[in-house]
């Protein structure tokens, strides 16, 4: 679907896309990215032709693995040779400038846009926003329970309750995600903060008010700048 689209992009975690997908892609001179947790899966998306790998860590929004963005970014930096973005925890030009400082190429960010006012009016007022506003960095939670594999979501009601003792373990994917589907519609239409089911990253704690793109994206490249050269007036 994506390819009968002008796109410039395709992004994909869990895995490289499949062949027939880079290659179409490549034919139409569409870029290739893929997410990886760990050196080996960076190493591996490359050898199967993907353009651009995004280093994500352990407390990014989703799908994520055990190392943390600060150790797997230099790791996976040192070990391709395509343009690497650092992902997982970046909300702030500093975070930019800390990615930047560790080799990467650029950023990658995902939870930071779900409180933005373009996304806002997409979906109405949600409870899912006031829940994330609300949010510190400690209210998240890495499990099973959305899809069958690790993803980090906003801790509620709903998370703890899959944590309690009795509660049974989630099914492999993707028959987690069968399983939860339903609730997760009732979820939806209740509009309950207490209760939402939403990946995000540690980075919530950073998001406290709704703001379009265009002030985002000012409010990083400015604090970035400033960062940099700060930075640059330590030297010697
Ligand atoms: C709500 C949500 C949905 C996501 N869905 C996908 C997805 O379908 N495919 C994907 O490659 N990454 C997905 N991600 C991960 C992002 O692409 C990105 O790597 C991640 O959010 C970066 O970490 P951050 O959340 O700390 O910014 C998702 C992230 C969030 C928060």
């Amino acid at each position: 679907v994506a390819m009968e689209h002008p796109v410039k992009l395709i992004a994909n975690a869990l895995g490289s896309p499949p062949q027939d997908v880079i290659d179409q892609a490549h034919a139409k001179g569409v870029l290739v990215a893929a997410l990886a947790g760990k050196a080996e899966h960076a190493r591996r998306h490359v050898a199967n032709g993907v353009d651009i790998v995004v280093a994500q860590g352990h407390e990014a929004g989703g799908h994520t693995g055990e190392i943390a963005t600060m150790v797997l970014v230099p790791e996976i930096v040192d070990a391709v040779d395509v343009p690497v973005l650092a992902a997982g925890g970046i909300g702030s030009g500093r975070q930019v400038a800390a990615a930047l400082a560790l080799g990467a190429d650029g950023v990658w960010m995902g939870s930071y846009w779900l409180t933005t006012q373009e996304y806002t009016q997409s979906l109405g007022e949600s409870a899912m926003q006031q829940a994330l506003l609300a949010a510190t960095s400690s209210d998240t939670v890495r499990t099973r329970i959305y899809t069958g594999k690790p993803a980090r979501l906003l801790k509620t009601k709903w998370t703890e309750a899959w944590a309690e003792e009795e509660a049974p373990q989630p099914l492999p994917m993707p028959l987690q995600n069968l399983l939860v589907a339903e609730a997760h519609d009732r979820i939806s239409r209740a509009n309950d903060p207490a209760v939402v089911s939403m990946p995000v990253g540690q980075i919530v704690g950073r998001m406290k008010q709704i703001k379009p793109v265009a002030e985002v994206m000012e409010t990083l490249l400015a604090e970035t700048r400033e960062t940099l050269d700060r930075l640059r007036n330590l030297r010697g």
